[in-house]
């Protein structure tokens, strides 16, 4: 094995694997492997420039999510409902039968969108969240 790389086992459900594989091949990725190195190094790229964000900002969160799974339209509610004080709009698209997409626009301590976030991550039934900041003009 090459010097300074671990081998590691990681185990997925077959839907996304198949999912990721699709991506990759049509990406033109010779290796699952140097797939996934590129996916881990985008997603630590993209916690390490939310960490440094701080202050007053705007942004757009956006939320897609399976509204079959049982309350989540609930818990997105609520949740917003508790960080309205950071939240100026928000959009709902119907995707699929299941999937929609939430586009909430948030403006405010960024620290309190954080929390939000994370809040939002942790809901079941959320497939997957995007979290765009512009820095407001002082
Ligand atoms: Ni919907």
């Amino acid at each position: 094995m090459e010097e300074g790389i671990t081998r590691i086992g990681v185990s997925l459900p077959k839907n996304l694997l198949d999912e990721f594989d699709a991506i990759i091949k049509v990406r033109g990725y010779s290796s699952r492997s140097e797939a996934i190195r590129d996916a881990i190094r985008g997603y630590i790229a993209e916690y390490k420039w939310l960490e440094s964000e701080k202050g007053e900002v705007v942004g757009v969160l956006t939320v897609l999510y399976d509204h079959t799974v049982r309350g989540v339209s609930d818990a997105l509610i609520s949740i917003q409902h508790a960080f309205s004080h950071v939240i100026t709009s928000d959009m709902h698209l119907h995707l699929s039968d299941e999937q929609c997409l939430e586009i909430i626009v948030v403006k405010g301590n960024m620290e309190e969108i954080k929390k939000l976030v994370d809040k939002v991550a942790a809901i079941r039934g959320v497939l997957s969240h995007k979290m765009i900041t512009a820095q407001k003009k002082a």
